[in-house]
């Protein structure tokens, strides 16, 4: 995989300037997102659920709409965290103020991993290694992502901006043109489990489609 020219490390300090002005401007995910976790990723009431890179709560809010709890958002941006808690006086919600790879989690206690457009900012090999260890057996992980750069759909506003932009210059580059979170085969290959029943409890889910390791 090509180096991006964004270092990951950055998207923990990224998004945190004005968390307000970043919450109003950025577009809701859609409701068939939750339908989908709640009928296929077992996001029922009381699902244990952790969210890696929570931002202002966009998917949290809509999440724990749907019965997550607990609630742990992990976001390590410290203003990002504090709008959360501001934001949402639910008590089934908890902030762990600190990167997912330092993040200290109970493991096989999970029900629901997630990540919505945050999971690009992560190594994606001992990432996903983490996030199976902390399911239970039959546990669930999605990834949300917002397409840009998906050669099969029609996509006008990336037709007119790819020239502006240039080549892949952010963590979410996967191999060539094509996003890791589009590129299936780069997010299966990332999925090194350490045992077959751990490999069962890694899920991939993009752009409306499931597939089971
Ligand atoms: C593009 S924002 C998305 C925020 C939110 N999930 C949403 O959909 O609006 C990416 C988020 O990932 C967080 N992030 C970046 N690196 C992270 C890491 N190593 N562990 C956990 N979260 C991280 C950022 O602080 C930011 O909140």
């Amino acid at each position: 995989m090509t180096e991006p020219c964004i270092q990951r490390s950055f998207g923990r300090q990224a998004f945190g300037s004005d968390p307000a002005g970043y919450d109003a401007a950025r577009p809701a995910y859609p409701e068939w997102v939750f339908d989908f976790l709640r009928e296929r990723c077992g996001l029922v009431a009381d699902a244990a659920t952790f969210e890696i890179g929570a931002g202002t709560g966009t998917a949290t809010r809509r999440v724990l709409a749907r019965g997550a709890n607990p609630m742990v958002a992990i976001e390590p941006n410290e203003r990002l965290a504090a709008f959360l808690r501001e934001t949402i006086p639910d008590q089934r919600l908890i902030v762990v103020v600190a990167p997912f790879e330092d993040a200290v989690l109970q493991e096989s206690s999970f029900d629901l991993g997630l990540s919505a457009t945050a999971f690009h900012w992560l190594d994606e090999d001992p990432a996903l290694m983490k996030v199976a260890r902390l399911l239970r057996p039959g546990g669930w992980w999605a990834m949300l992502a917002n397409e840009f750069g998906n050669s099969s759909l029609p996509d006008p506003f990336h037709d007119a901006t790819k020239g502006l932009l240039g080549k892949p210059c952010n963590p979410a580059a996967g191999r060539g043109d094509v996003p890791f979170a589009l590129d299936a085969i780069a997010r299966f290959a990332a999925a090194v489990c350490p045992t077959r029943d751990a490999a069962r409890r890694v899920y991939a889910v993009t752009n409306g489609q499931i597939a089971r390791l």
